[in-house]
C-alpha cells in the first residue's frame, strides 16, 4: 500500500534549491510535515512562508552539511520542533567542471565532503531513531554520473559513485530493521545547478517532472529512481564498454567541451 504523506515527517537537506526546493512544495501540497535543511537561511524562510501558505507545517535549520557537528545540532533542533523523520531525502548537492590543469585538490574536497560526507554525516543523525524505532525511509539523490568516471568531473563522478555504493550496502544491512532505502539517478534536470551548463545537456527534464517521477517512486519505497530512461540506458551501456573505448569517449568530450567552458562563471 502507498503512505499517504499526511502528517509524515520529511527531512530534506538542500532544500533551498532546485529539487530539494521543489519536493519541499510538493510535499506540502500532500500535507506532509517538513524539516528543511540549507546554508542559505533567507532562501529555507521565503520556501518556510510557501509551505506554511499550503497548510503544511515547516521547521528550518541551517548547515553546511559537510560539518558533521553542526549536521547534529540541526537535525537536533528539527527533532526538537517537528519529531523525528519518517523519511529523510538528501538532495544537498554540488559540482564543478575542471580541467585537469587547473586541477585544484580543495574543490575536489569540497564535492566530496557535500555529495558523499554530506549524506552519510546525514544518515548518521537519523539512524539510531530509525534502528530504534524499526521504521524509516532514507532517499539519496545520486546521479547517472555515478555510474562511469565522467572526464572533467572526476571529483562528482567519484562523490555519486560513492553514494550510490554507500546506499547500496545500507539497504542489506537496514531492510531488516524496517528501514528502506531509495537511491535516486537523475540525468539533466532543470534547476539552477544545470542553469549555467555550456554544453547540451541531453533529455533534459523540467524540475516538476523530476519531482512527480522522484515522489511516485519514494512513495513506493523504490530501491532505485532512475530517469530519464534514453539518458540511464546510455549510461548503463556505457558501463558494459571497455576501458579504452570509454577513455576514447572522455577525451573527444574534453576536446569538444574544455571542462573550465563548461559553465558559466
Ligand atoms: N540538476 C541536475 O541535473 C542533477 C542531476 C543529477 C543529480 N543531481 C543532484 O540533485 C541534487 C540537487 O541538485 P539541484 O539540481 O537541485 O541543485 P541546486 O539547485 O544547486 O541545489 C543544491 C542544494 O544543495 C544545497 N547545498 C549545496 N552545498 C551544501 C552544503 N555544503 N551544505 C548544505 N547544503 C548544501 C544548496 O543549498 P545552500 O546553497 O543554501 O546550502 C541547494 O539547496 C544534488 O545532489 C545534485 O548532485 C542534480
Amino acid at each position: 500500500m502507498i503512505p499517504s504523506w499526511e502528517n509524515r515527517i520529511v527531512y530534506i537537506t538542500g532544500a533551498s534549491s532546485g529539487l530539494g526546493e521543489g519536493l519541499a512544495l510538493a510535499l506540502a501540497r500532500c500535507g506532509a510535515r517538513l524539516g528543511l535543511v540549507a546554508r542559505r537561511r533567507q532562501l529555507l524562510e521565503q520556501l518556510a512562508a510557501q509551505v506554511e501558505a499550503e497548510q503544511a507545517r515547516a521547521a528550518i535549520a541551517t548547515c553546511d552539511v559537510g560539518d558533521r557537528a553542526a549536521v547534529e545540532q540541526a537535525f537536533g533542533q528539527l527533532e526538537q520542533q517537528l519529531g523525528p523523520p519518517d523519511v529523510l531525502i538528501l538532495s544537498a548537492g554540488c559540482n564543478r567542471f575542471m580541467s585537469i590543469e587547473h586541477f585544484d585538490a580543495a574543490v575536489a574536497e569540497q564535492i566530496l565532503r557535500t555529495n558523499l560526507l554530506g549524506a552519510l554525516y546525514c544518515i548518521g543523525a537519523v539512524l539510531p531513531g530509525m534502528l530504534q524505532r524499526g521504521a524509516g525511509h532514507i532517499v539519496g539523490v545520486s546521479s547517472v554520473s555515478g555510474f562511469r568516471g565522467v572526464a572533467g568531473s572526476g571529483p562528482y563522478s567519484a562523490s555519486k559513485a560513492g553514494l550510490s555504493m554507500l546506499l547500496e550496502s545500507l539497504r542489506a544491512d537496514l531492510a531488516p530493521h524496517g528501514i528502506a532505502v531509495t537511491a535516486v539517478h537523475p540525468g539533466f534536470v532543470r534547476t539552477p545547478m544545470t542553469a549555467g551548463h555550456r554544453f547540451p545537456m541531453p533529455f533534459l527534464v523540467e524540475r516538476e517532472r523530476a519531482v512527480v517521477i522522484m515522489l511516485r517512486g519514494i512513495e513506493r519505497r523504490r530501491r532505485q529512481i532512475d530517469f530519464p530512461w534514453p539518458m540511464v540506458w546510455a549510461l548503463r551501456l556505457a558501463r558494459l564498454l571497455p576501458a579504452a573505448v570509454w577513455e576514447w569517449i572522455g577525451r573527444l568530450l574534453n576536446r569538444r567541451y574544455p571542462p573550465r567552458r563548461r559553465a558559466a562563471g
